[in-house]
């Protein structure tokens, strides 16, 4: 497959961020969302990053310029048509993620791959919203998306070696690691991930060792680069604990049974860093 054009829908910190290392590896990147001004914004975010890397030495202002005319401001959804590649990065409701698959399946070229970013919701419901679940995959990239080396890329039931295929190869021009893991809840990443950040919380919870310790811990002993509360706070603790109810539905097993702490700092609204409060309090 002849992959040139993408359709990033969804210009949040995830999306933006998928958008930006695409326009650098010289794909032509429509960002799109719903709200005209988040467009604006993901841009703007976008161009202050590379700003940064030009200023820093990390990349020429001439390859910060070409990575910026790579990029198109999207407002209407039609613009998909023009994508051989088209990656999905709204918020994780299924009902949302539907709805968006069903209306991609209507506008996007008949031969064109339909990607969700999802961290965890399974990859073969999203497909069979559309008439094409051979080519429906899932990729999740890592937040910080311009940092993280790795992207998981999940088969659903019907995803095709084809398509698989085409997405290892778009992922290696960007100069990431992909991981190919099948459609399991919470898939690799996060059945590993969110139980130690769960156990992190229990064991706050429990008084074995305070937030600090406990950070302390895993970056000083075990070279971690944030703590695990840190990175709950980083994820967003209602993230986490979205994640945390899936692989406890999926897997039915008590070990993945959220943390009351985990649930008691989402109900007082500490998200973690977006909210100003969570484990650590931010300015
Ligand atoms: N966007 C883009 N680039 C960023 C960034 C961001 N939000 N944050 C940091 N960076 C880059 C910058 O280039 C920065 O260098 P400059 O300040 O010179 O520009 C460089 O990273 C280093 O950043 P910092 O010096 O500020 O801090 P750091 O060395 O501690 O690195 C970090 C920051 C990369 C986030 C690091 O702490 C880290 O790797 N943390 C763990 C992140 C992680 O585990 N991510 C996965 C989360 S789970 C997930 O995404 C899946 C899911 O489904 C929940």
């Amino acid at each position: 497959m002849n992959i040139k054009t993408i359709a990033v829908i969804g210009a949040g910190q995830m999306g933006s961020g998928i958008a930006q290392v695409h326009a650098e590896a010289g794909y032509e990147v429509y960002l799109y969302d719903i709200s005209g001004k988040q467009v604006e914004k993901g841009l703007e975010s976008i161009q202050k990053r590379l700003e940064r890397n030009a200023a820093k030495g990390r990349m020429t202002v001439e390859d910060q310029e070409k990575t910026m005319g790579n990029l198109h401001a999207s407002y209407v959804l039609s613009d998909v048509s023009r994508a051989e590649l088209i990656i999905e990065a709204a918020s994780e409701k299924m009902e949302i993620k539907k709805a968006i698959f069903a209306q991609l399946n209507e506008e996007a070229q008949e031969t064109a791959i339909l990607a969700t970013n999802t961290s965890s919701l399974p990859i073969t419901e999203i497909a069979a919203e559309t008439t094409r679940p051979d080519r429906v995959i899932g990729m999740h990239f890592m937040n910080p998306v311009p940092v993280m080396k790795l992207v998981e890329v999940i088969r659903g039931l019907a995803t095709s070696g084809e398509t698989t295929k085409a997405i290892m190869d778009v992922i290696q021009t960007l100069q990431k690691t992909a991981v190919e893991v099948q459609d399991s809840p919470g898939f690799a990443a996060n059945r590993i991930l969110m139980p130690m950040i769960n156990e992190a919380v229990f064991t706050l919870h429990e008084g074995t060792a305070d937030v600090e310790g406990i950070d302390n811990v895993m970056k000083l002993g075990m070279n971690h680069p944030m703590g695990p509360l840190e990175l709950a706070d980083f994820i967003g603790l209602d993230t986490c604990l979205y994640i945390m109810e899936i692989l406890h539905e999926g897997l039915g097993e008590d070990k993945y049974r959220p943390c009351p702490l985990l649930r008691k700092y989402v109900k007082a609204g500490w998200l973690g860093k977006k909210t100003g409060r969570g484990f650590y309090e931010y300015n």
